[in-house]
């Protein structure tokens, strides 16, 4: 079942929105569309907005009706602008945007034509580029785990979340493809529980044992010493080592800190932002109330109660044991030793 793909000129996306109890996909032929889809979560997970949005702009150029480059570009700036607009927090919406710009700006000299073919291969080019990204993340952190291991993780860092594979997923399919007789603990992840509905579904089909908890029961867990390691993903790391990730991370940081519990993050480096400087600059998504008034369609709170619903929290540098990238693991990260990755 593949997340997303390319076919006729249009983008489809798996719709998320319905699964683990229906597969189907939601066929984008514009950018708007793909902004929509952004929006509403048919697509969601750091790596796989960014690939969409990749494909949404070459949507734009294909919808273009200029003649001139310089009115494409215009076109192709806006729809970026929109697409951006859609998920704040997760940075590979920004960095596949920026990506297929600068592919524009490389073939301006050339025709519209041209431009926008390029755009179509290098929307492939990102989605194949995440699939092997995340399988070189697996490769790496397989090390990082020893046969037997019972790993928690929160939210969904898998293929659904990436154009295939997977980050924190991908890490545990490869110590399972290893022989390793991992096992997981999924937390349901409120309140859109991707945990629940996503994680499971993805790992039970690949035949890794997993559990599904409530996300405050981690807390027990840890205590009665059944967590050998958590490993979640994230949606931007700023260049102090800092992370965003789903809401719900952070706790558990300060739970693997305190038993003594290793703290692993998986993530691409287009989840890096080194324009910021640490966790209190990176924008938080707050989410409809909804989302927390209703379970599926089902009213559970009174009228007009008052919500709050932040869609993501921040991991300081300190809690987190790795990091681990595409190009290797950065053990205990902090701002030297992100630097020291980039410069390479
Ligand atoms: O709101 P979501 O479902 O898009 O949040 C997803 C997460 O927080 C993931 O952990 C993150 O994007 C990394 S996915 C490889």
């Amino acid at each position: 079942m593949k997340t997303l793909f390319w076919n006729e000129n249009k983008l489809y996306l798996l719709d998320q929105r319905k699964l683990p109890h229906e597969t189907s996909y939601v066929i984008c032929a514009d950018h708007r569309a793909v902004a929509a889809a952004i929006r509403n979560m048919v697509v969601r997970g750091a790596p796989a907005i960014g690939v969409a949005a990749a494909y949404g702009m070459a949507l734009a150029a294909m919808q273009n009706r200029s003649s001139s480059i310089a009115g494409l570009l215009a076109v192709l700036q806006s729809a970026g602008n929109e697409l951006t607009k859609t998920r704040p927090t997760a940075v590979n919406l920004r960095w596949a945007i920026e990506q297929m710009l600068a592919k524009a700006k490389q073939y301006s000299a050339e025709s519209v034509a041209v431009i926008t073919t390029q755009l179509i291969s290098e929307a492939e080019t990102i989605a194949a580029e995440d699939i092997k990204i995340n399988r070189s993340i697996g490769a790496h952190g397989a090390a990082l785990i020893d046969d037997g291991a019972r790993i928690l993780t929160l939210c969904n860092a898998g293929a659904l979340a990436t154009a295939g594979y997977g980050t924190a997923l991908g890490v545990i399919f490869a110590a399972h493809a290893k022989g390793h007789k991992v096992s997981v603990f999924a937390c349901e992840t409120r309140p859109y529980l991707q945990g629940a509905r996503l994680t499971t579904w993805e790992l039970s089909q690949a035949g890794v044992p997993v559990t599904l908890i409530v996300d405050n029961a981690a807390g027990l867990l840890f205590q009665r010493k059944m967590i050998d390691m958590v490993i979640v993903g994230a949606d931007r790391i700023v260049a102090n080592g800092d992370v965003a990730n789903k809401i719900g991370t952070y706790p558990l940081s300060v739970l693997a800190a305190e038993h003594g519990v290793p703290f692993y993050v998986a993530a691409p480096l287009s989840t890096f932002d080194l324009t910021l400087s640490s966790r209190e600059e990176i924008p938080i998504e707050e989410r409809s109330s909804r989302e927390i008034t209703h379970i599926a369609e089902v009213k559970i709170t009174g009228d007009e109660i008052s919500v709050y619903n932040p869609s993501f929290d921040l991991t300081p540098a300190e809690k987190i044991s790795a990091i681990i990238t595409e190009q290797g693991i950065i053990h205990r990260p902090d701002r030297g030793k992100i630097a020291e990755l980039f410069a390479k």
